[in-house]
């Protein structure tokens, strides 16, 4: 049990605004993703569930895991759940539904995985900006095992291909139900992969320069924006490390930085959410002269940011708030192991102990359950 004195006027519980939307605080559910859909990507009623948890335990946002959203090369992982279809439109009703009557805002992750794809249920190969072998192995929390392939380096159609799979499949979060989309450019997936200088080797206008590398990301939130109009909710989630690369920093630093929000605003997102993959927010976010990264993404776009990493240490949730380095903060880890953490800040009830077993020997709902089961009764 971690301790911490009571929340009653933490900043983390005042009211906000993320464009249209006004979520009861600032506490955001990070997006994780379970690998518990169906085999072909539909969501279930135990997803539905799951995500109405957290927001009955007071949460004013909740993000999706990534999620999947074309037919050709973004699926990551078998069992990830897709908004490629109708039907996954339709199925995913219940989960916007739930968290609606629950009192929060739902915003749904859109995730291209490009080389970093370990289960795609229509292509055995993969495809990223340029045919280089990504670091580290697969991850065995979301099934996978051994080195990654190396990927085909996309072409032009390629690149048209998946800036449709992410404009289409807002339109059908739309009309699913969801608050928003948010454009999953992190933790080394497909858009941070284009962004990577050591993962986009292209010379074409998406390669070279930080201008050109950020440029695809900037073209989906554009291509969405054209789709939804201007008042839906378009996030983009960024970061410097990644899930193969827990130590990787922007190498232009502050100059990278400002490109790059820049070119996000002016594509017209409504958020930006930087993520801490692997390491606490405060390890992440440092940049050159005591600025922080999500303080800079505040200047340089106007808009509101979400922080992220180990925000469940309130004390340092309540400096981040208060100094404007953020104007949201997303919980993951925390939130799987009390998805009622608004309402234990409120109350000053102690937060549960997150558990890593609970995602073993794969990040599911159903090892979640079991283990939550053996942890009660001791079996
Ligand atoms: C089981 C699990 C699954 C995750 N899946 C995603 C994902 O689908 N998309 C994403 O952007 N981040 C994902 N993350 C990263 C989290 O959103 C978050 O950035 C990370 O856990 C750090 O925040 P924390 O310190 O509050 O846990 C995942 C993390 C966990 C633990």
């Amino acid at each position: 049990m971690s301790v911490f004195t009571s929340g009653i006027g933490h900043p983390a519980l005042e009211a906000g605004r993320i464009g249209e939307l006004t979520p009861a605080n600032r506490l955001v559910v990070s997006p994780m993703t379970r690998v518990s859909a169906a085999p072909d990507g539909t969501p279930t009623d135990e997803m539905a569930e799951y995500y109405a948890e957290f927001a009955r335990g007071g949460f004013g946002l909740v993000i999706t895991e990534g999620t999947y959203t074309d037919t050709v090369y973004s699926q990551g992982y078998l069992n990830q759940p897709g908004i490629v279809s109708p039907e996954h439109a339709a199925a995913w009703r219940e989960t916007t539904g739930r968290v609606h009557e629950a009192g929060a805002a739902v915003v749904l992750q859109l995730m291209h995985a490009g080389a970093l794809s370990q289960g795609n249920r229509y292509r055995d190969d993969t495809a990223g900006p340029s045919a280089v072998p990504p670091l580290g192995e697969k991850m065995p929390e979301y099934g996978g095992h051994g080195p990654w392939p190396t990927p085909r380096a996309m072409d032009e159609a390629d690149i048209e291909a998946a800036v449709r799979g992410f404009a289409e499949s807002a339109v059908r979060a739309r009309e699913a139900g969801f608050d928003g989309v948010e454009v999953h450019g992190a933790n080394g997936y497909l858009l941070d992969q284009f962004l990577t200088d050591y993962t986009n080797r292209r010379e074409d206008r998406y390669g070279g320069p930080v201008t050109n590398r950020i440029r695809l990301a900037a073209e989906v939130v554009a291509a969405i924006r054209a789709e939804v109009g201007p008042d839906f909710c378009v996030g983009v989630r960024l970061s410097q490390t990644k899930v193969n690369d827990f130590t990787h920093r922007w190498p232009g630093g502050v100059h990278d930085a400002e490109t790059v929000f820049g070119a996000l605003a002016d594509a017209n997102a409504t958020y930006l959410h930087i993520a801490s993959e692997g390491r606490d927010w405060i390890e992440t976010a440092r940049m050159e002269n005591g600025v922080t990264i999500t303080g800079l993404a505040r200047r340089v776009s106007g808009l509101p940011v979400i922080a992220n990493g180990g925000m469940h240490d309130f004390g340092q949730a309540a400096k981040v708030l208060a100094d404007g380095h953020a104007d949201f903060l997303s919980i993951g880890r925390a939130a799987l192991a009390s998805p009622d953490l608004p309402r234990r800040l409120a109350d000053g009830t102690p937060l549960e102990d997150f558990d890593h077993m609970m995602l073993q020997p794969m990040a599911t709902l159903d090892n979640a359950r079991r283990w939550r089961r053996s942890a009660l009764t001791g079996a």
